[in-house]
């Protein structure tokens, strides 16, 4: 069976929470988009040449989930080559046998219109900031000027902005738990399948 569930939004939203849940439900396998990115950001040099050469090696590395990766992940994903050369193993990956989760920015909008299920997956940024604060520490302020100045370079680059497909459910996890978002997109799932 091919099937494919897309699951993008902003930083912190809850889209890994979400994803693996998900995939675990259903059986699916899970990307974290996100890390193809953060890798490509910490090889350092030329990103074009670090994501054309990405090897699953990259992606072991444990220096990916800082807030200073995910700075590096957003600079060199405004990069059209860098997005090109992600671009095939992200398709493989959703359309191989036996279901996949991805989750990331663009999965529903460029990576896979046609996924059978499409999530966008938000939260205001002070509820974002605060769970990302939660888990790198520091300074509070510094951590929401990261999530804001990370979401306007997310959403307003050229190639494959950060916003919701057409088609996608959104889900706020502002306000809803952990566990009432995850019924809520497996629901989906099902009904889909
Ligand atoms: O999801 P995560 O915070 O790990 O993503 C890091 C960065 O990688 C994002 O801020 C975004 O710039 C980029 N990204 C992207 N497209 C994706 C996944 C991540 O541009 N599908």
């Amino acid at each position: 069976m091919i099937f494919t569930v897309a699951i993008d939004g902003p930083a912190a939203a809850g889209k890994g929470t979400i994803s693996r849940a998900v995939a675990a439900e259903f059986g699916f396998a899970h990307l974290d988009t996100g890390l193809l990115y953060r890798a490509v950001g910490a090889l350092g040099g030329d990103p074009i040449a670090a994501a054309r050469a990405l090897s699953p090696d990259d992606l072991q590395r444990d220096d990916l989930r800082t807030l200073e990766a995910g700075q590096a992940a957003s600079r060199v994903a405004v990069i059209p080559e860098v997005r090109a050369a992600l671009l095939d193993f992200q398709r493989r990956f959703a359309r191989a046998e036996g279901g996949a989760v991805l989750d990331g920015r663009d999965i529903g909008t460029v990576i896979c219109p046609e996924a059978e299920v499409k999530l966008y997956v938000t939260a205001s940024a002070e509820v974002r900031a605060h769970r990302r604060w939660l888990e790198v520490g520091g300074d509070a302020a510094r951590v929401l000027a990261e999530v804001i100045e990370r979401d306007a370079r997310d959403m307003g680059r050229a190639d494959a902005p950060l916003r919701p497909a057409e088609d996608a459910t959104v889900i706020d996890t502002s306000t809803l738990g952990t566990a009432d978002a995850i019924a809520r997109a497996c629901s989906l799932v099902r009904a889909a399948l």
